[in-house]
């Protein structure tokens, strides 16, 4: 019955405080390993930020930030004041079939925001002096860091002839096409910009993390502890920024708690065997996970759910975003009112109080162990840099807007860290600056001052 089918399903998502330590300590060896020559799992790419800002950088600066749903631009203005911008920005949404199309389309598409962008806020003022911050949140090798090589496509796109190639020339050579003489500084990854922006303008600020489509984070680290670059020579104690890439944590499912539903995503992906725990906690499939415990109750537990339904829509793959099972999570109503019209409304779907109940509970499964799993990347970063107190900068759709998802997050680093009941928060998780326009542009400038300064 159902009350069965709930508990079946606690037993499925549910990460006590054992195994949630368990991954954590799994999680530490990792970062090391994906420092090292031989490298591992995670990529701890090296981004050629070597440092914090001071507060002193200054000059306008334009942001060009692609995430994983949406393309924004900006135009920065670091002020005198120190901490202080000013920011003009117009955002875009990346329509759903350029993910899959072809790398021509997705430059052109991307020259056409920046073009429509300058030509409306920029008017006819020397471009060629204004440097660009490219924010591209997928994992990018980078040997300088004005250019990038994408290692592999995350977050559902699929875009052929990319991979494998640096991605700075080909928009180069567009704007160049369009007559738009811009100049990309620096490629930055989101959670690079998220760590730096934050420290910007927090000194206690020691992570960048992104919750959002994908997860991801991105920590200061010294040169002398990351051996897969020592044949450089750079002095031992200088800071370098590492963005993790820690979506691929536990590709080879090791420690990770998977269900069926998780095995399910990853196999129907375009990239099987990538990205494991990106897959468990990061929006873009949070709904995916959702929808697909529901398409096997149908399927295995005939008459159980939804019976005489029209459930067809339910088997529509990523029909269902993240927004679904959060707004399941917000429903204030004690009869789940606003639940029922969601599944008529989405799914075309009338459940009963008792479906509603089963939907509720597994929303809430879904999102507690999203919140879990993701407290441990924090914790290992800690763990591994001994940091026993800091803050964290965050950012992304699941951590703004899914709802208990930070208060969750942070119940699980109190287990994970043992901290004692009444103690207060030692590493707290905060909302962060706008790292993918003020970071791009602080990253920049901390570029030029280098370049300047001949280092
Ligand atoms: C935004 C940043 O606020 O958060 C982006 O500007 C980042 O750079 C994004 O990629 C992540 O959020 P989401 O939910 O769109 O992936
Ligand atoms: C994916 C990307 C990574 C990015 C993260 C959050 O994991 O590979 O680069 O930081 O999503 O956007």
């Amino acid at each position: 019955n159902l009350l069965q089918t709930i508990k079946d399903f606690e037993g499925q998502f549910t990460v006590d405080t054992k195994k949630l330590k368990e991954i954590v300590d799994h999680f530490v060896k990792e970062l090391e390993k994906g420092l090292s020559v031989e490298g591992g799992n995670i990529p701890m790419n090296v981004t050629w930020v070597m440092g914090f800002p001071n507060g002193d950088e200054q000059g306008t600066f334009l942001a060009l930030d692609m995430g994983g749903t949406n393309l924004r631009v900006c135009e920065i203005s670091l002020t005198e004041e120190q901490g202080g911008f000013d920011i003009t920005q117009s955002k875009y949404r990346i329509p759903e079939e350029l993910k899959t199309g072809t790398a021509e389309e997705l430059w052109e598409y991307i020259a056409d925001c920046l073009q429509q962008f300058i030509e409306y806020h920029h008017g006819e003022e020397n471009l060629a002096k204004l440097p660009l911050g490219f924010t591209f949140s997928y994992p990018a090798t980078q040997e300088y860091i004005d250019h990038g090589v994408l290692q592999r496509w995350t977050k559902g796109f699929d875009i052929e002839g990319v991979e494998g190639e640096d991605v700075v020339p080909p928009l180069e050579n567009i704007l160049k096409q369009r007559g738009l003489p811009i100049k990309i500084a620096a490629l930055i990854n989101d959670t690079t910009g998220t760590l730096i922006a934050s420290a910007y303008t927090d000194p206690l600020m020691r992570i960048g993390c992104i919750f959002g489509t994908g997860v991801n984070a991105a920590y200061m680290e010294n040169v002398g502890s990351v051996p897969k670059i020592a044949h450089m020579n750079l002095p031992p104690d200088m800071p370098i920024a590492i963005n993790c890439e820690y979506g691929a944590f536990d590709n080879e499912h090791v420690v990770l708690p998977l269900t069926k539903y998780d095995h399910i995503i990853d196999r129907d992906s375009p990239r099987p065997g990538q990205q494991a725990f990106e897959k468990m906690t990061a929006g873009l499939y949070l709904g995916e996970i959702f929808r697909l415990a529901l398409v096997d109750l149908l399927d295995n537990r005939p008459g159980l759910i939804f019976e005489k339904q029209d459930t067809s829509k339910l088997r529509k793959p990523y029909l269902l975003d993240s927004s679904f099972p959060a707004a399941i999570e917000q429903d204030p109503y004690e009869n789940l009112q606003d639940t029922e019209e969601l599944f008529e409304r989405v799914l075309n779907i009338k459940p009963t109080p008792a479906e509603l109940e089963l939907i509720r509970r597994l929303a809430e499964l879904i999102g507690t162990r999203a919140a879990r799993l993701s407290a441990c990347g924090v914790a290992a970063i800690c763990k591994k840099k001994n940091i026993t107190s800091c803050h964290v900068g965050a950012d992304g759709s699941v951590f703004t807007k899914y709802p208990h998802f930070k208060a969750r997050g942070a119940q699980a680093l109190r287990e994970i860290l043992d901290w004692a009941p009444n103690e207060k928060d030692k590493v707290t998780i905060q909302a962060a600056e706008d790292g993918s326009g003020v970071g791009a542009a602080l990253i920049a400038a901390l570029t030029l001052n280098r370049v300047k300064a001949g280092n």
